[in-house]
């Protein structure tokens, strides 16, 4: 089976740069992008490329190059379902917030309700292709509500989850480790698998192109997140027990990222990991696990968590020690609020927390972020409900420059770890600071010794300085 026109539910962080390549290698597919959201598809239908809803580096010339040749944002969502031969699901899988399960397990009402959409518009065969990080049998759940609602036309179900890491979405997608796709066993299963296989083959070497059951490839999703967060929960373990010890989490994770077996990639100690997947996926393993009896098994997972959390919190408290045990009043200027470098995204950013935590001592946080709004910082305070929105408007200011930023301040914390925060001119930044003039660095991105020479006095994560 050819494909010709593939629609995708869902223009997010996964949707939208993801059929942005697509559509690019495959110039002979139309690829629509649709979403409810009609604020977010008019910014990626917007004239100037560069005010596209996700910063991502890279995407806005590729969306230039094939927006209105083959690529498409829309909002007609039955339009786009009806004409198409494949459709992706990637709406937003976020954790449920009530009910049994919640706090843990994974909120499927939009996949249900994309799977109840698609069955009522459809009047030709289709190819459904699940891109959202899923529990592992969710695959079950759509064809059943397709083949008992719909209007007797063929689905497969294909799972395809999206690998691609927010801030390099773009050469991930270029270039990616492997491409996984799960189908059933039986013919019209491998059939729809040979569709799939063949668009990415536009790009993908085929040896790149890895095929599974349904279920190896659900699974495999939530196990790569779950490894790669144990990594830095194993590496953040590490840098609190550096820090008593006088060694050096840096020189340690160097020491034994030469071993080929453990490898040097995640090994990066930090203030604690953020971003939409890697708390959501395990928390939704632990989930599963759990319903399956598997106790032990749910703990062993908890655990990355739970020192996560730790983490953040440890981070937080020593600003706070180090204060004199008071930051009542003390301004303390944050550089970065993303979850990470190279993305606007703040989705479960450590810095929220620490924020939050500083908040509740009464400190006076000033913001600085290459990539994110004031509007979004405020909505992430105001999103967790721990103080009034009118408190968290008095505790915080957000600045574009820098200097100014952090200009009387107490204390300096890095909290994402962008590039130019390296550029700076630090001796300026110094002389417009309260002495002593703190840094903490919650990324291990400054050099330590360069700044201490300025005056500043120096915390990292994990190196007993
Ligand atoms: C999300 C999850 O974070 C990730 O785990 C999953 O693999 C894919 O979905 P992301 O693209 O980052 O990834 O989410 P988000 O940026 O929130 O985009 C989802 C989009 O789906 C939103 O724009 C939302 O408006 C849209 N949506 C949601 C619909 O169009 N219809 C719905 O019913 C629900
Ligand atoms: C992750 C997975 O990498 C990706 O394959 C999956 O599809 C989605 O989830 P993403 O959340 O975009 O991608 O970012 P990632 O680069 O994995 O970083 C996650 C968090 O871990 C970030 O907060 C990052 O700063 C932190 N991190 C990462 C560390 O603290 N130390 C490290 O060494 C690496």
């Amino acid at each position: 089976m050819e494909i010709e026109s593939i629609c995708c539910i869902g223009a997010g962080y996964v949707g939208g740069p993801t059929m942005a390549i697509i559509a690019e290698k495959c110039p002979h597919i139309k690829v629509t992008v649709v979403d409810l959201n009609k604020d977010r598809i008019a910014a990626w239908n917007h004239e100037d490329v560069s005010q596209i809803p996700i910063y991502e580096p890279g995407l806005s010339a590729i969306v230039a190059k094939a927006r209105g040749r083959n690529l498409f944002f829309s909002t007609e969502v039955d339009k786009a379902i009806h004409e198409a031969d494949m459709v992706f699901i990637s709406v937003n899988t976020p954790t449920k917030t009530y009910g049994l399960g919640k706090g843990m397990a994974a909120d499927l009402k939009y996949i249900e309700l994309c799977a109840r959409q698609i069955a009522s518009v459809s009047t030709t065969d289709k190819i459904i292709v699940e891109k959202s990080t899923l529990p592992v049998r969710t695959a079950e759940a759509i064809k059943n509500i397709l083949h008992n609602t719909g209007n007797g036309v063929k689905f497969e179900i294909l799972s395809n989850p999206e690998f691609l890491a927010e801030g390099t979405a773009v050469t991930d997608l270029l270039n990616p480790d492997r491409v996984l796709i799960g189908g059933d066993t039986d013919a019209e299963g491998q059939m729809a698998v040979k569709a799939l296989v063949d668009i990415y083959a536009n790009w993908v070497p085929k040896e790149r192109i890895l095929t599974t059951n349904l279920w190896s490839s659900e699974l495999s999703k939530l196990t790569a997140n779950a490894f790669l967060a144990q990594r830095v929960s194993s590496i953040n373990a590490m840098s609190e027990l550096c820090e008593k010890t006088g060694a050096d989490v840096n020189e340690v994770a160097r020491a034994i990222g030469m071993d080929s077996r453990i490898g040097s990639k995640f090994l990066k100690a930090s203030v604690g990991f953020g971003g939409s997947c890697f708390q959501k996926d395990i928390l939704n393993l632990v989930y599963i696990a759990k319903s399956y009896g598997l106790n032990e098994v749910a703990d062993y997972w908890e655990q990355v968590i739970i020192m996560n959390d730790h983490q953040k919190r440890r981070f937080a408290t020593s600003i706070v020690s180090t204060l004199y045990n008071t930051v009542s009043g003390k301004k303390i200027a944050f550089l970065g609020w993303a979850f990470k470098k190279d993305t606007n995204d703040t989705r479960e950013s450590a810095a929220i927390y620490v924020a939050d935590y500083l908040l509740n001592e009464q400190a006076n946080l000033a913001i600085f972020d290459p990539q994110v709004s004031e509007m979004q910082i405020l909505s992430d305070l105001d999103y967790l409900e721990s103080r009034s929105t009118d408190a968290n408007r008095k505790g915080i200011s957000v600045s574009e420059d820098v200097y100014e930023n952090c200009k009387g301040a107490h204390a300096i914390a890095v909290l994402t770890e962008w590039d130019e925060f390296k550029t700076y001119d630090w001796q300026k930044i110094y002389e417009n600071m309260q002495k002593p003039a703190f840094v903490f660095d919650g990324r291990n991105l400054l050099d330590g010794e360069e700044l201490q020479k300025i005056g500043f006095v120096f915390q990292s994560i994990g190196t007993g300085k």
